[in-house]
């Protein structure tokens, strides 16, 4: 029997990188699974690849978080399908190389938006579902809440404090009705996050040839799969006593501050 049979999961950014390998691996374990994502052909390979690895059912919501829109369109049609959420996994993100200096006004509504605004709202939508099946949410924050790097990535690492702040606050508001909310931050992944910020191909070869001895672990990146383990044990109930939390998968890089 799967740990999450019965189970309906939902992971937004689920058409690539983390959020598809999180998906795989709830699919192992017979969730039935809700995943968002905005590229259809991407997220249709993703779906099939959870079928065929023991997921349930699959449904496939394209929705774009830069709008409310899209927000209401993937709990509305999660619920339609299921009528019941277990886990929300919010996991869609977006990068922006900034400064002070080359930071905009546009660039920093659009982190935000995507970061933080979309994962509020929808766990807003989520939250009487999940109080109902006593459910949980798994923000996917990230190493740079916690340490400001040579990477110029201001306005993203302020974003992601304040996903581990929404984490926290979120938490401890819902304790009584026993949803439990916590976060995983990963530190690098090589996923297409940075194909945006990092343009040739050399440069992103770079990039991660760069962050890989920064883990203390040894000395090279996290794989999407060490992220996806920490989402599927906080949001099974082998955490049942865990809320509030921030779970590094970085290999010590934020102790060692680099
Ligand atoms: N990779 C890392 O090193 C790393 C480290 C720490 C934290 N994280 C966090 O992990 C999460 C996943 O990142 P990833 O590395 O897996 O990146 P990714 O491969 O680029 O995946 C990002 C996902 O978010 C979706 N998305 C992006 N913008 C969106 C929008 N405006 N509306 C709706 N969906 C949108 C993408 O959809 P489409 O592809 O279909 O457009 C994709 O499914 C992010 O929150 C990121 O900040 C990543």
């Amino acid at each position: 029997m799967g740990e999450f049979e019965g189970k309906v999961v939902l992971i937004t950014g689920a058409s690539s990188g983390l959020g598809a390998e999180t998906a795989r691996l709830f699919a192992k374990e017979k969730a039935s699974l809700s995943l968002t994502g905005r590229n259809e052909e991407n997220l249709a390979k993703v779906a099939e690849e959870c079928k065929a690895l023991g997921a349930e059912e699959v449904l496939q919501i394209i929705a774009h978080f830069d709008s409310r829109q899209g927000i209401e369109k993937t709990i509305n049609e999660t619920i339609k399908k299921y009528n019941k959420l277990n886990v929300l996994v919010n996991n869609a993100g977006i990068v922006y190389s900034t400064t002070i200096n080359t930071a905009t006004p546009e660039i920093f509504d659009d982190t935000f938006n995507i970061n933080v605004k979309a994962p509020l709202f929808l766990t807003q939508l989520a939250i009487p579902f999940l109080e109902k099946t006593k459910g949980n949410v798994v923000n996917i924050s990230s190493s740079s809440s916690q340490m400001s790097t040579k990477l110029e990535l201001m306005v993203y690492c302020m974003s992601k404090a304040a996903v581990d702040q929404f984490t926290k606050s979120l938490a401890i508001e819902m304790a009584k009705k026993e949803v439990r909310v916590n976060a995983v931050n990963p530190a690098s992944v090589p996923t297409k996050i940075f194909r945006k910020v990092l343009k040739t191909e050399d440069d992103y070869k770079k990039y991660y040839e760069t962050t890989g001895p920064m883990h203390l672990l040894h000395e090279r990146n996290v794989t999407a799969r060490e992220v996806a383990d920490a989402v599927l044990f906080l949001a099974s109930d082998r955490a049942t006593m865990i809320t509030g939390t921030r779970l590094n998968v970085d290999g010590g890089r934020v102790i060692a501050g680099q």
